[in-house]
């Protein structure tokens, strides 16, 4: 006799996962390279292999694909080492694009890049005030927006976010520079309404945001300190498969144990940039 997936979950307790193909945009990482410092991860000291990097990237953009995802290009720009990493271009929530300004000067400019590719696309574009690196800090779970701060966007640019989308705005606040920006802390696994589920690293968060996260998502993924420490939580999920880095094992368990379906990329050169999976994806939401 033979019994469908949702049978054999459910019999084994696990909650059954729902995926939702999604549109994203990613740039390729042509001109990445480390020659400056902006987060611990960074040394460019050490050397960097570009082509390595491209292929890495190319297996992520394959996967995708795969996956049933419409993916989006932008063009790389020259001097801009760090632009791989689209999720920080901007944030999109119903075909409206909250535009990001970079707290670094030497990322400054992708703020306009992403800016005009977003309008060219058809989005309706806030342009920004405040200091904020997009959804490399600004995570969609359910109805409510989850926003990071304390190493790059700022308090101020969540009043922003809150106005220019209305809607509810939930400030966390990091405190170990490894964990810069909210997405390497933290990973949204589901985000339909109702059924929000995320996965974090607490010690990346303060005292406050971690009573936070506990009453609000009680049944959240706890993930170890070696598994966040590959960039684990920089985990890209369409509500069933979940795109991790291949080094995160023990994160890779936790999912399977939670109905998910983990999948491990290696993306290890643009590691040295101090990002992964989620770093290098922007979700469009029309
Ligand atoms: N080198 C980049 C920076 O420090 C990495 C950005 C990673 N992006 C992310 N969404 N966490 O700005």
């Amino acid at each position: 006799m033979s019994i469908t997936d949702e049978e054999e979950q459910a019999r084994a307790g696990r909650p059954v996962r729902t995926p939702r193909a999604r549109s994203v945009l990613m740039c390729p990482p042509e001109h990445f390279d480390v020659v400056y410092r902006i987060n611990p991860w960074m040394n460019p000291g050490l050397p960097t292999d570009t082509p390595l990097a491209m292929r890495q990237w190319e297996e992520l953009h394959r996967l995708y694909v795969a996956l049933g995802f419409d993916v989006q290009l932008i063009e790389p720009l020259a001097g801009l080492p760090d632009m791989v990493y689209a999720a920080n271009g901007g944030f999109v929530v119903g075909n409206l694009a909250y535009g990001a300004s970079f707290a670094y000067p030497e990322r400054q400019p992708e703020g306009p890049a992403y800016r005009d590719w977003l309008r060219t696309a058809g989005f309706e574009v806030a342009a920004p005030r405040e200091v904020n690196e997009g959804e490399g800090d600004f995570l969609l779970v359910g109805e409510t927006i989850l926003a990071g701060t304390g190493f790059r966007s700022s308090d101020a640019s969540h009043r922003e976010l809150a106005e220019v989308f209305g809607r509810e705005v939930l400030t966390l606040r990091l405190v170990d520079p490894s964990f810069y920006h909210l997405d390497t802390a933290l990973a949204v696994l589901d985000d339909a309404p109702g059924r929000e589920h995320i996965a974090y690293l607490p010690r990346a968060f303060d005292a406050d945001s971690r009573a936070l996260l506990a009453e609000r998502y009680p049944d959240a993924i706890l993930v170890d300190g070696d598994d966040a420490a590959v960039l684990g939580l920089n985990a890209y999920s369409d509500g069933y498969h979940v795109v991790i880095a291949s080094r995160a094992v023990g994160f890779a368990r936790q999912l399977r144990d939670h109905g998910y379906e983990p999948i491990g990329v290696d993306l290890s050169e643009l590691l040295l940039g101090g990002g992964g999976v989620k770093c290098c994806t922007l979700e469009l939401r029309r």
